[in-house]
């Protein structure tokens, strides 16, 4: 396919123009994060908080205070220094790095046992009184999912939740539940300890850029809503790809499998962002209240539009990988499924008839998460007939493909004439909007966003008690059916392939196909 492409760039005076970092500042607080001896901590939380700290958006008085079980003491501090260097590309002479290192400190706690927490509460007390730092407190649940229930409840027996001054927030992890009863559960318990305004259940696909950018894109410009429903939009395609397996989560991953751990979440948010009506404001209810709808909107998906795969040994980049089975403290005969894809309707008036098709999968050819949508053919072809003597055989439909990451931006495909062919002959050509290069910045982690808004309570990026019950209502069904039997073919693809080949006849049944050329 000949194609040409076409670099949209933002002028450097228009950029001097966006609004500089330290306009949203939260008050003086403590941020204390459980489970802190986890790699989340040092991979990601710590080292979005120090982008915060360097783009001066965290307040002058703040401590942030690792919780967990193992009995750490300085090392604690040394070990996040360490993790911000190596995982967040911050250099070890960073100025701004050894004060910020005096923020953190340690807490020894077994999560589920009540008679540790007085003693927190004192050490909290302690640091606020010595760093002069308010009541505002943010806890972040970064531990095991059995855990998050004694933690609250713990909190809330400590007066530690609904303190008279100061905002208390708590951020909670996924996985929220592993299907419906338990999610509901969870939502009950957390509710009987936090108000819903306090809560921040984090999906961290919504702290990035480009995700947030498919509202400015659609509901900021004027021309792409008029076509953004079932008359010229033909079906979407949601796509997270991940070379990567399981990288020693074999026990977590056991017991989720790719449609808990990555379809029922971060595909769903994109899901709902492309296929929401348009908010009355950007402020958290009204935002909220337009994605439940979208997901409300969802019939049931009948089990034959729902497929799963395993991956078995494979070649990625160029290195051989293990199957799954074999993968550190995976069962050998394991029925986890890696590869996950749907097939699903949003029956509204903008988008009935319309198919919407999602695929999840690890250890797949390129990483690349990106959703695509297919606008219809013109009404009649005219220049079709011309194509066989040119460089392109056949008129392309209109696509418009939206690239979460990694390389994010957007592109918009049309038919071009082929200059100095004395035929109508049409080729494919992109106009592309790349993030970095039209900024010159590249997207954040996604965390930072959202640990800012959860200090400053700003709860439109994170997802509500029905939002969350609403997906796993959708997908609790499959995966009772899947877990009633196991499939037989598993393995059913070749680390490093694009998944197996039932993942394929879902869109062959309708004359599709997957977009595989994507990233
Ligand atoms: C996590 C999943 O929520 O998202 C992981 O538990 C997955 O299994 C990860 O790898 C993908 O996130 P990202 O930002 O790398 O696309």
């Amino acid at each position: 396919m000949a194609s040409a492409t076409v670099q949209l760039k933002v002028r450097p005076e228009d950029l001097s123009q966006v609004p500089k970092a330290g306009e949203r500042i939260p008050d003086p607080g403590i941020m204390v994060i459980f489970g802190a001896s986890g790699d989340l901590t040092k991979r990601k939380l710590l080292p979005s908080l120090f982008h915060l700290e360097q783009d001066n958006l965290l307040p002058k008085n703040f401590a942030i205070v690792g919780v967990a079980r193992r009995p750490l003491g300085n090392e604690f501090a040394e070990d996040m220094r360490q993790g911000i260097v190596e995982f967040g590309g911050v250099k070890a002479d960073d100025p701004k790095l050894d004060e910020f290192i005096q923020k953190v400190s340690y807490y020894a706690l077994s999560f589920d046992d009540a008679s540790h927490y007085a003693g927190l509460k004192a050490e909290l007390d302690r640091i606020a009184q010595e760093k002069n730092i308010g009541p505002d407190r943010l806890f972040y649940l970064a531990t095991a999912p059995e855990y998050f229930t004694p933690i609250v409840e713990n909190l809330g027996a400590q007066g530690m939740a609904q303190p008279e001054k100061g905002r208390v927030g708590v951020v909670i992890e996924k996985p929220f539940g592993h299907d419906l009863d338990s999610a509901r559960e969870l939502n009950h318990q957390v509710n009987a300890v936090f108000h819903e305004n306090q809560v921040f259940r984090i999906d961290h696909y919504l702290g990035k850029e480009t995700v947030q950018n498919i509202l400015v894109f659609r509901f900021g410009n004027g021309i792409f809503e008029p076509i953004w429903n079932r008359n010229y939009i033909d079906h979407v395609q949601i796509t997270a790809a991940e070379t990567l397996g399981v990288e020693g989560r074999g026990p977590f991953y056991e017991k989720a499998g790719a449609l808990r751990d990555v379809v029922q979440n971060h595909v769903m948010e994109l899901l709902s962002f492309v296929g929401m009506e348009p908010p009355s404001s950007f402020e958290s209810e009204a935002v909220r209240r337009e994605k439940v709808k979208v997901w409300r909107a969802i019939p049931n998906i009948p089990i034959l539009n729902a497929v799963r795969g395993q991956y078995g040994p494979g070649v990625i980049d160029g290195k051989k990988v293990a199957g799954y089975r074999d993968e550190e403290r995976v069962n050998p005969e394991s029925g986890t499924e890696t590869y996950a894809a749907v097939r699903l309707e949003i029956e509204n008036w903008r988008w009935a008839g319309v198919p919407f098709y999602l695929r999840a999968g690890k250890r797949l050819k390129k990483r690349a998460t990106e959703i695509s949508i297919q606008f219809k053919q013109p009404p009649l072809l005219i220049f079709n007939r011309m194509q066989s003597s040119g460089p392109c055989t056949e008129i392309q439909p209109n696509l418009l493909t939206i690239r979460i990451q990694p390389n994010e931006g957007i592109a918009l495909r049309f038919g071009a004439k082929v200059p100095n062919t004395p035929n109508m002959s049409v080729c494919p050509v992109n106009m592309d909007f790349d993030y970095a290069s039209a900024f010159g910045t590249s997207a954040a982690t996604g965390y930072e966003r959202l640990l800012l808004d959860a200090m400053l309570g700003d709860q439109t990026l994170f997802s509500h008690r029905d939002g969350v019950e609403t997906t796993w209502a959708l997908y609790t069904p499959i995966l009772e059916a899947w877990a009633a039997k196991n499939p037989e073919v598993f393995p059913n693809y070749f680390a490093g392939s694009w998944g197996p080949d039932c993942g394929n006849r879902l869109l062959e049944r309708d004359g599709r196909s997957w977009r595989n050329n994507i990233g």
